[in-house]
């Protein structure tokens, strides 16, 4: 596909959205978990996006200006919504609203390189002729034309992001390992990066708020291959989760909760040096991450079709049940993936 079949106005790109969830869906409609990851390779195939090709990165209507209005952050954003945001002078508004795109952009893809580390490590254990050789390589090969247009778009935002927090810059180069050694923990924690990311940025898209273009299409290509990166670690899950033991099932029920609120806090929660770029004030930062009880909301609805692969997987028991619960992401699991989160908490 290419960068013009990509819908702009909001009504085709809900529309799009839904042909996502319809893919998905035919994907999980397919008999066996072999037929499925032969389904999500086919579209794969049929459907993917080149971060040179289908992005016209010198267009002129693509340049990113700190005079762009359309930089300004949307109230579905937790911060962009704060008080503290709203009354900054509108140059302000731009420049922080731009910084936090890169920013979240530049922890995108850190996360994204150690997901390919991790899928080369998991695919070099294969056998011969398993099912789950070919859709990883897709998949890596997809998260390697991610980064690339991450990189690009951090690179012409002029921002001087760091991406995460030092902790996870630190354990970046061992996270993968967890591919070979832990392979089911290992795809939780895939669903940990993917699910937040995938959820914020449809429900931007959701909003219909005019976007800058750049930001738009970027956003576009991204939900659309990750939907299907997120259906394959489903299936993983949902295939392998039978072929643990009683041990194994005990110790990560309760190891699950606290990877996915940790990669959360990572991919949501601007680090100390971010912080300080943007200029926000403690005070607020303390109330978004996540005192508020609009925060806490948003937090928990974030994780709505993950609650549900857990109760799936039999990931959920009475002990693992009160870790999420503490850890501020318990709640109703989803009753349909990609249920709309207000419908889910
Ligand atoms: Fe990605
Ligand atoms: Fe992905």
């Amino acid at each position: 596909m290419t960068a013009t079949q990509l819908p702009t106005d909001s009504a085709a790109v809900l529309a799009s959205l839904e042909e996502i969830e319809a893919q998905t869906a035919r994907m999980v409609a397919e008999k066996s978990y072999e037929d499925r990851l032969r389904t999500l390779s086919q579209a794969s195939v049929e459907r993917h996006f080149d971060a040179f090709v289908d992005i016209d990165w010198d267009a002129p209507e693509n340049a990113i200006r700190l005079d762009d209005t359309r930089w300004v952050l949307p109230e579905v954003d937790v911060l962009g919504r704060t008080e503290w945001y709203r009354s900054l002078p509108v140059e302000e508004q731009i420049r922080v609203g731009l910084y936090r795109q890169a920013n979240i952009t530049k922890v995108g893809l850190q996360f994204e390189q150690v997901l390919i580390a991790g899928l080369m490590n998991y695919a070099f254990r294969l056998p011969n002729g398993s099912p789950e050789f070919r859709y990883a390589t897709h998949e890596a090969t997809e998260e390697c034309h991610h980064t690339q247009m991450f990189q690009e778009f951090t690179n012409r935002s002029g921002m001087p992001v760091e991406g995460g927090h030092w902790l996870l810059r630190k354990l970046a180069p061992f996270l993968p390992l967890a591919a070979r050694w832990v392979p089911f923990g290992f795809f939780w924690g895939v669903l940990a990066g993917e699910e937040p990311i995938d959820h914020v940025q449809k429900s931007i898209l959701r909003a219909g708020n005019e976007m800058h273009p750049l930001l738009q299409r970027i956003m576009q290509i991204h939900v659309a291959e990750e939907a299907r990166h997120i259906g394959f670690a489903h299936q993983y899950l949902e295939h392998h989760a039978p072929r643990l033991s009683r041990v194994q099932r005990g110790v990560l029920s309760v190891a699950i909760p606290v990877i996915m609120r940790w990669l959360c806090d990572e991919i949501l929660v601007p680090s100390k040096k971010a912080q300080r770029d943007m200029g926000i004030p403690k005070s607020v930062v303390k109330e978004l991450y996540w005192d508020a009880p609009e925060s806490q909301k948003f937090l928990r609805d974030l994780f709505g079709d993950v609650r549900m692969l857990a109760e799936d997987t039999g990931m959920m028991n009475p002990v693992s049940r009160r870790v999420w619960n503490l850890l501020g992401i318990g709640g109703r699991p989803s009753r349909f993936r990609s249920e709309v989160a207000s419908a889910a908490a």
